[in-house]
């Protein structure tokens, strides 16, 4: 039982979808130009004027990297138009999940944010994220980051009654990921790869349409705080561990005041307590159907979810004179 948090009643569910949608409209008008960069900014700026529309005291925890590096929705930033006197919320966000898909107008961007009260969301530096996770309705502890994919595998099939080639994973599509889809194979497990977007993918595992049973690989950490709050709300089970690649993602890790390099995040540790989760389709896809452009108007699709109430709506908006 998770408990209401009376902070995030303050902050109109429905708004979250608001800002989503901004997001994904400003990227859409961008998808299939091939130019990453300006679909991104464009959903950034898009996204970063809605919040500020909204009557709360909220930081950014995961945004588009750090002060540095990001001009906007960057680590630490405040947004809300209630600083110091609205609900303190802690926002993790990406934009636009997917530039490269938007550029390529291939399936699965989206637009995506979650909240949480302050100190609810894992704090994590934008380096790499080993992800291992599992739909709602497995025994806890049947998954474990510790483990190969083949005991995973064999874990899950004998949790789910099937044979290990009946299980079927998602897993990006990228070089790094050979061993994995090796090990996948030699067990005839059924994978889907996919090109970008794993928000998306973890996500893919709650849904029984999508028939993915466990979502493997690594991505971004960012992505895995956010698939986090996803499953926070309609459950299952996800671990993260983060990937420190070399001395400069090494000195990050130190300056986040993170000690154990190889910490296995249980999802409770990455997203606590109550939050709320909000998506707008940029591109069609597993999750959501995307922004469609008409003459005068456009349509988009939505889902927010909240944790405490379990609550999940799917949301159709027509928009015009944007
Ligand atoms: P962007 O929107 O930042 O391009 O991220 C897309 C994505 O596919 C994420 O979903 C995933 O976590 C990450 O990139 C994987 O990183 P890489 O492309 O370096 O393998």
């Amino acid at each position: 039982m998770i408990r209401p948090s009376s902070v995030l009643d303050r902050v109109l569910v429905l708004e979250m979808v608001r800002v989503t949608e901004a997001a994904a409209i400003a990227a859409s008008t961008l998808v299939g130009r091939g130019d990453e960069k300006a679909a991104d900014h464009a959903a950034v700026e898009a996204m970063r004027a809605a919040l500020n529309e909204l009557p709360m005291d909220g930081t950014v925890v995961i945004g588009e990297g750090e002060r540095d590096e990001a001009p906007m929705l960057f680590i630490g930033e405040k947004v809300g138009s209630a600083q110091g006197s609205g609900p303190a919320i802690d926002i993790a966000l990406d934009p636009l999940e997917g530039t490269t898909i938007t550029a390529k107008a291939g399936p699965n961007a989206l637009a995506v944010l979650a909240i949480a009260e302050q100190g609810c969301l894992l704090n994590a530096p934008d380096v790499y994220m080993d992800k291992l996770a599992v739909g709602p309705g497995y025994p806890d502890g049947v998954i474990d980051l510790a483990k190969t994919p083949t005991d995973n595998i064999r874990s899950i099939a004998a949790a789910k009654g099937v044979e290990p080639h009946e299980i079927i994973a998602c897993v990006l599509d990228r070089p790094r990921h050979a061993p994995i889809i090796a090990e996948l194979r030699a067990l005839g497990c059924g994978i889907v790869l996919i090109p970008d977007g794993d928000v998306a993918g973890v996500i893919a595992v709650t849904d029984p349409d999508t028939t993915v049973d466990v979502y493997m690989g690594q991505g971004g950490a960012p992505e895995g705080v956010l698939a986090a709050a996803a499953l926070r709300c309609v459950g299952g089970q996800i671990q993260g561990r983060l990937v420190f690649r070399n001395d400069d993602e090494r000195a990050r890790a130190a300056r986040w005041g993170i000690e154990d390099l190889d910490r296995i995040y249980t999802l409770e540790e990455m997203a606590k307590g109550d939050c709320i989760f909000a998506a707008t389709g940029v591109t069609d896809g597993s999750l959501l159907q995307g922004v469609k452009r008409h003459q005068d108007y456009h349509t988009t699709e939505s889902i927010v979810m909240r944790a405490s109430s379990g609550t999940v709506r799917r949301i159709y908006g027509e928009h015009r004179g944007g």
